[in-house]
């Protein structure tokens, strides 16, 4: 493994009723408070009167942002950022899941810059700071509760891009499992299928001599492959809601890669579709991963494939190669993620041959090649987006 050094500065305060925490760890930088929600889960489920309830009791002054979309858009990020200015905000609460934390990533840093985000997002400039911000979780998938990431999209440019800054870590996020019951079921088949990529795209990497990092990264699969078909049966039960929690949480606060960078290829083909089709991100993973794998499988990177293919997908190598036993490990993949209701071909989203150059086009808008376990260009991203037809 390469030289590295580990700190992830968010305070991680995970189950049940700990959303009473709130206001304790709020007082710490402010009472003029920004609530960012999208597009109302939080008020049919109850979340927000608990949130309100808290604040109450630190007698905050409460300004809120609402609508932020899945695939959070860069002119709700403005929105956000006009309103701190506004109103001086000194603390920002993301209430939601992945496309509301990234939203207000994104807010926080804005509100301390005279940049616009945009040129922040596509790294034109660097802006150093950010209003302090936490969350309050409410669905298992991207990690960006424990992370620095943020991916925003721009409408006008069709364009979709990950960023982030050693200010992007919330200061804390309140993880309660039960406030995940009501993520409805392709909503929880999405969260799956992304917290799984996540560690398959740490998985593939360069570095040798990781053998703690890959059985983490295969207990984490496996856990949630097992996890996974009970909760979509039984959607209330705090046991699994709690297991599918954390292991979204790990799968993407960069513990898993300690000592290595990942691939993160099938994010940037996936980001490409997102931009040009605004499909669900898990929706996306699940069909471009196992084709991205099957893309890049060659005789020499093989044994990683098998390694993988038999840890976790079980498969017998008895009387065959290397790239067979992989080939059977990307199938099994295909149908655990079929069998918990996942879709598998960009057909599934009315995507057709007619936008798959401009989509390849948007895998290179930021650098020519990606993906670091294989480099890819252009001409791979159309490879792999004919082959998820
Ligand atoms: O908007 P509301 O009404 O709240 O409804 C949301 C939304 O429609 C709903 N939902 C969330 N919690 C709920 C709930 N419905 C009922 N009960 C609850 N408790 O679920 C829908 C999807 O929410 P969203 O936040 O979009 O989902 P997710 O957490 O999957 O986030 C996806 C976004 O995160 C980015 C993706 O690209 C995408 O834009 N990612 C962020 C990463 C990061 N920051 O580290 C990494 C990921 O790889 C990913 O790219
Ligand atoms: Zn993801």
């Amino acid at each position: 493994m390469e030289n590295f050094t580990y700190q992830n500065p968010t305070k991680l305060i995970f189950g049940k009723g700990q959303i009473e925490k709130l206001s304790e760890e709020i007082k710490l930088y402010g009472k003029r408070v920004l609530i960012v929600y999208g597009g109302g889960s939080i008020k049919r489920n109850g979340i927000y009167d608990k949130v309100i309830n808290e604040l109450g009791k630190m007698g905050a002054e409460i300004f809120e942002l609402s609508g932020v979309e899945p695939n959070p858009r860069i002119s709700t990020v403005r929105k956000g950022v006009k309103i701190c200015k506004d109103e001086a905000i000194e603390f920002l609460l993301a209430v939601g899941g992945g496309s509301t934390i990234d939203c207000t990533k994104a807010i926080a840093v804005g509100a301390t810059t005279e940049e616009d985000m945009w040129d922040v997002v596509t790294k034109k400039v660097q802006v150093e700071g950010a209003l302090p911000f936490g969350t309050v979780l409410t669905l298992a998938a991207t990690g960006s509760e424990m992370n620095a990431g943020s991916v925003i999209t721009n409408w006008e440019t069709n364009e979709k891009h990950g960023w982030g800054t050693a200010y992007t870590y919330p200061k804390f996020s309140i993880l309660d499992p039960e406030n995940t019951f009501s993520v409805p079921r392709d909503q929880t088949i999405y969260g799956i299928v992304d917290m799984m990529s996540h560690v398959l795209e740490h998985y593939f990497h360069k570095a040798t001599n990781t053998p703690v990092q890959d059985r983490f990264c295969e207990s984490i699969l496996l856990t949630v492959m097992e996890t996974a078909p009970k909760l979509l049966e039984d959607p209330e039960n705090y046991d699994y809601r709690s297991t599918i929690m954390l292991s979204g949480t790990l799968a993407l606060n960069n513990m898993l890669n300690m000592g290595f960078r990942g691939d993160w290829a099938t994010h940037n083909l996936e980001h490409a579709v997102s931009a040009v089709h605004d499909i669900p991100h898990g929706g996306g993973l699940a069909i471009l991963f196992p084709n991205w794998m099957k893309h890049v499988l060659d005789e020499e990177n093989a044994p990683r494939f098998k390694q993988l293919a038999v840890r976790v997908f079980g498969v017998d190598t008895t009387g065959k190669s290397d790239k067979e036993a992989a080939l059977e490990g990307i199938d099994r993949l295909r149908e655990f993620w079929t069998s918990i209701g996942a879709p598998s071909t960009l057909r599934d989203y009315d995507i057709d041959e007619s936008t798959i150059e401009l989509m390849a086009e948007k895998t290179v808008v930021a650098q020519p090649e990606y993906g670091r376990y294989k480099i890819l260009t252009k001409q791979d991203s159309l490879d792999i987006f004919k082959a998820s037809l």
